[in-house]
């Protein structure tokens, strides 16, 4: 596991950190202005969300060239010293590696159509259905044939059974760790392989353990997706990746995430970020991920912003919850503000509604650009007066003093977590010589535990035997 262990990994979207040419879209030579931000956090490490040449279509995870960078976001030499001036922080780069698909636009689909998945005949070979809805299978009018696609139809399913992909893909790999990158989150993995024989999926009789959209939750995705071999898929990734850092975004519930395990550091414990604030959830969700390898995230550019999902008045001591588990925490940019998803449906440019979330980050209060840029933005900030940067940086009472604070303490904590008995509406547990409370509900609870407070979200508002409402605490 190495550096990861105990970090906290910063994730950018690039184009809503910050733009350095007043087009409107963040870019690399924005994030490189903006790295001290991210180090005076206490993060360890950035995770850069898609950079890449893209039409755009899934924002990026469309790709239509792995070894380049889109020009919205600069080029390869603003890559690279933006990854000097990261290591001269201290702090470390993984990029989003999109092994899954590429764009309709990328080369391959029309120059080498056999690293993609095709039907044999002039029909959809079984009833597979893409995650954003529709059938999973696009007819190409070019060819006459039908071709999958897990999401978009935009975005072509390469073929992992093909060696001529696996070895493609590993020399992606080795491009971007030639250049100096630390490692890889893993986009969406659990689709590397599927079933050869492309049988039907069977209806979905038993709860999946974590939310899908409608449509597709309806089909038990036991052969359009995870494939029994499916580790040999990761093997590969994690052979060209040696001893860098490989994160898996496996979107199936934790008991099936082991086979990924066994290549990766760690993979995302969506059972936190799903779960309701609500003890009961959250203490499911900690357990179900106590074995090992659990990646704790909150939020990511796919679902809303904590306070929005979870409630503002939780949004403290959804960050202590976080940042006090032990392994590596990600932390989505604009969440250590306090930010909120935009008002409103989000599908202005995410057909699948995910605009919302991808807001500006909020440096400065002008209520326009928020600091984010000198031109139009892409995205107009949400509520930059109320929440930004500049205003809550000194202020002891402020989410970004909050998220500093846990994370310098988080150093300190060691050990397995051991859950502890706690009242109605408590999360309680141990790490060595800590404890960790965290009150769900909008009324005091007893403390399950002794000893001085280290740290709380609402200093002075319980006392040692009571949480206040919303609460968490770090006693030791
Ligand atoms: C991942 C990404 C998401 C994207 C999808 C397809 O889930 O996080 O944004 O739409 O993969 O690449
Ligand atoms: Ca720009």
């Amino acid at each position: 596991m190495g550096w990861i262990e105990k970090a906290v990994i910063y994730q950018v979207y690039p184009r809503s950190f910050q733009d350095a040419n007043a087009d409107g879209i963040g870019d690399l030579a924005g994030i490189e202005r903006r790295l001290d931000h991210i180090a005076q956090l206490g993060a360890a490490g950035l995770w850069l969300s898609p950079i890449y040449p893209s039409p755009g279509v899934d924002m990026g995870y469309d790709i239509s060239d792995f070894g380049e960078v889109d020009p919205l976001f600069g080029d390869l030499h603003a890559f690279d010293r933006l990854v000097r001036s990261a290591h001269e922080r201290d702090l470390r780069v993984l990029l989003d590696l999109v092994p899954c698909h590429t764009s309709i636009e990328h080369p391959w689909f029309s120059e080498r159509p056999e690293r993609y998945v095709w039907a044999g005949g002039d029909a959809p070979p079984n009833n597979w259905v893409a995650n954003f809805g529709g059938s999973a299978w696009t007819r190409d009018a070019a060819r006459g044939r039908w071709y999958l696609h897990s999401y978009y139809p935009e975005m072509p399913d390469l073929d992992w059974r093909n060696p001529d992909v696996v070895a493609a893909m590993q020399d992606v790999v080795r491009f971007w760790l030639d250049r100096g990158v630390d490692g890889f989150r893993l986009d969406a993995i659990q689709g590397l392989m599927k079933d050869p024989e492309m049988r039907d999926d069977p209806p979905a009789t038993r709860p999946f353990g974590l939310p899908l959209p409608e449509e597709y939750g309806r089909l038990d995705h036991v052969h359009s997706a995870n494939s029994p071999d499916i580790g040999d898929a990761v093997a590969a990734l994690r052979a060209a990746a040696g001893d860098a850092t490989l994160v898996g975004e496996v979107y199936l519930p934790a008991e099936r995430r082991g086979p990924f395990l066994e290549h990766l550091d760690a993979a995302f414990a969506f059972e936190l970020l799903h779960a309701p604030w609500d003890a009961e959830a959250l203490r499911a969700a900690i357990a179900a991920n106590a074995g090992g390898g659990a990646a704790w995230v909150l939020s990511n550019h796919d679902f809303p912003r904590v306070p929005t999902r979870v409630g503002a008045e939780n949004a403290r001591a959804a960050a202590l919850l976080l940042l006090t588990l032990p392994g590596p925490a990600f932390v989505y940019q604009g969440e250590e503000l306090g930010q909120r998803d935009a008002p409103g449906p989000g599908d202005r440019y995410d057909r699948h509604g995910r605009d919302g979330c991808r807001h500006p980050v909020q440096w400065e209060p002008d209520a326009r650009t928020g600091g984010f840029t000198d031109g139009e933005p892409w995205l107009a900030p949400v509520d930059a007066p109320e929440r930004n940067a500049r205003d809550q940086t000194g202020d002891p009472g402020s989410m970004l003093e909050l998220y500093r604070d846990l994370i310098a303490l988080r150093a300190e904590l060691a050990g397995d977590v051991e859950l502890l008995d706690a009242t109605d509406g408590v999360v309680a547990f141990r790490r060595g010589a800590h404890a960790i409370a965290v009150n769900t509900r909008t009324t005091s609870a007893r403390m399950p535990v002794e000893g001085t407070a280290f740290l709380s979200t609402h200093p002075g508002d319980g006392d040692r035997e009571n949480l206040a409402p919303h609460e968490g605490r770090i006693v030791g």
